[in-house]
């Protein structure tokens, strides 16, 4: 309970801004008193109305409006929180808060407070990348300011990554942390894969016919891409193997980019020995068999194309040599009678785990953002509903997590050289 804490809620300018109006709602369930501060760019995205009718109180605006100054001065609003929390806290105003600017209401009380901070940070996963930030956030935790997230997933932009401000309980439970004397990270989600690393593969291949033409398919990589986010998160050491896609480096993962399938196959074996490998690319089946060195001309005949099939992966990984991993999980993608094909592909390559999905054009998993999965194991077929991209990694992380614990629990290592 927070019954007897007073919070300052600063309100900067983001999407996210609508999360904080249910942040305000859960603070007061709990008793606290918050007070809120909005700025000009936080009004843009929820109103003043909004937010003083969920603290029952006024909202703070204007460094230099005098009916606010005389009420409520920048200072009194410092002096009379147990707890200033900036959420969502924007790039900006961490670079601001950083470099001790004070040029509207919440930086100057952000300048002028002697108390406790936590910032709850959400931006864009490349603002959240930036050097720039990297150096604010690191500066903001030297002056002793704390943050709670940001979370990994889909962002407002549709972009994948870093950059989420952490949901309202987790800000809340970060909050409960710091009033009962732990730092705000003691809130943060637990690591179970800390110590493990993990090698995915994602998105399709492009095979040279000619410098400018090619042979590939229809795969984004988000789904791949989610599932090397989702290990990275829960602390593994994760290197991401990807494919042409359109899609950012996910944050916090050592990212190869490949062109082909004998590129893609090269970077996985320069990447073990790995503890999991989770192969999530659309691998082109075959390739031509000769590149032309210049643009095949359009002159006479279509040319004919020889195909020879391309390294399988996946196989590879599984099969049963000295580097494999203690985790190889394929998937199948297929469009009919996806759980006999998948079983079947289960036993061919060897893999322990197979992620089978129904990729007929109908279900528009294929560059889509949701996916229906069954998880099948060498003895039991788990249906998953139909779930977005980065819940089905979700997921897929806590089984993996759940059979590396098992392990721990047996005692077996994880990996002989851990
Ligand atoms: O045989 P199929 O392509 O249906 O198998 C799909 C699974 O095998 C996926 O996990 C995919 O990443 C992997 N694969 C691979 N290398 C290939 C073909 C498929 O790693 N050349």
């Amino acid at each position: 309970m927070l019954s007897d804490k007073n919070i300052l809620l600063v309100i900067a300018g983001g999407i996210a801004a609508y999360k904080s109006l249910d942040l305000i709602r859960r603070l007061r369930d709990r008793g606290a008193g918050v007070r809120c501060v909005l700025t000009d760019s936080g009004a843009q995205f929820v109103t003043p109305l909004s937010v003083s009718a969920l603290a029952s109180e006024e909202v703070y605006r204007d460094l230099f409006s005098l009916t606010d100054e005389s009420k409520m001065g920048h200072i009194r609003l410092s002096r009379e929180a147990d707890l200033i929390v900036v959420a969502p806290a924007t790039a900006n105003l961490m670079a601001k808060m950083a470099a001790g600017l004070a040029d509207d209401l919440a930086s100057t009380v952000l300048l002028a407070t002697n108390k406790p901070v936590l910032l709850a940070p959400a931006m864009n996963v490349h603002m959240w990348e930036h050097p720039a930030t990297r150096r604010n956030l690191a500066q903001l935790h030297g002056d002793g300011i704390a943050s709670v997230g940001p979370e990994i997933g889909e962002l407002a932009d549709g972009e994948y990554g870093a950059g989420r401000m952490a949901e309202p309980a987790t800000i809340v439970t970060a909050i409960e942390a710091h009033f009962a004397g732990f730092p705000a990270d003691a809130a943060a989600p637990p690591r179970p894969l800390r110590g493990v690393r993990a090698l995915v593969t994602s998105g399709p291949t492009h095979e040279a016919l000619d410098p400018v033409r090619y042979l590939s398919n229809r795969s984004s990589g988000k789904q791949g891409h989610a599932i090397a986010a989702a290990l990275a998160a829960a602390g593994a050491e994760t290197i991401l193997v990807a494919g042409p896609t359109a899609l950012a480096d996910p944050a916090d993962v050592t990212t190869v980019h490949a062109e082909s399938a004998r590129e893609m196959e090269a970077a996985c074996l320069e990447a073990l020995p790995v503890d999991v490998a989770v192969c999530a690319a659309a691998v082109a089946d075959w390739r031509p068999a000769d590149t032309a060195p210049g643009k095949i001309k359009k002159d006479g005949a279509p040319p004919p194309i020889d195909l020879v099939e391309n390294p399988d992966i996946l196989a590879g990984l599984a099969a049963d040599t000295e580097q494999r991993s203690a985790l190889v999980v394929g998937f199948a993608a297929e469009t009919g009678n996806v759980l006999e094909h998948a079983r079947r592909k289960l036993e061919r390559k060897r893999c322990d785990w197979i992620l089978a999905n129904d990729v007929s054009a109908a279900s528009g998993v294929i560059g889509g953002d949701s996916n229906t999965v069954h998880l099948i194991t060498a003895d039991d077929t788990d249906s998953w509903p139909a779930l977005s991209k980065a819940e089905v990694a979700s997921r897929l992380v806590a089984r993996i997590a759940d059979h590396f614990g098992a392990l721990e629990k047996t005692a077996a290592p994880v990996r002989s050289d851990a």
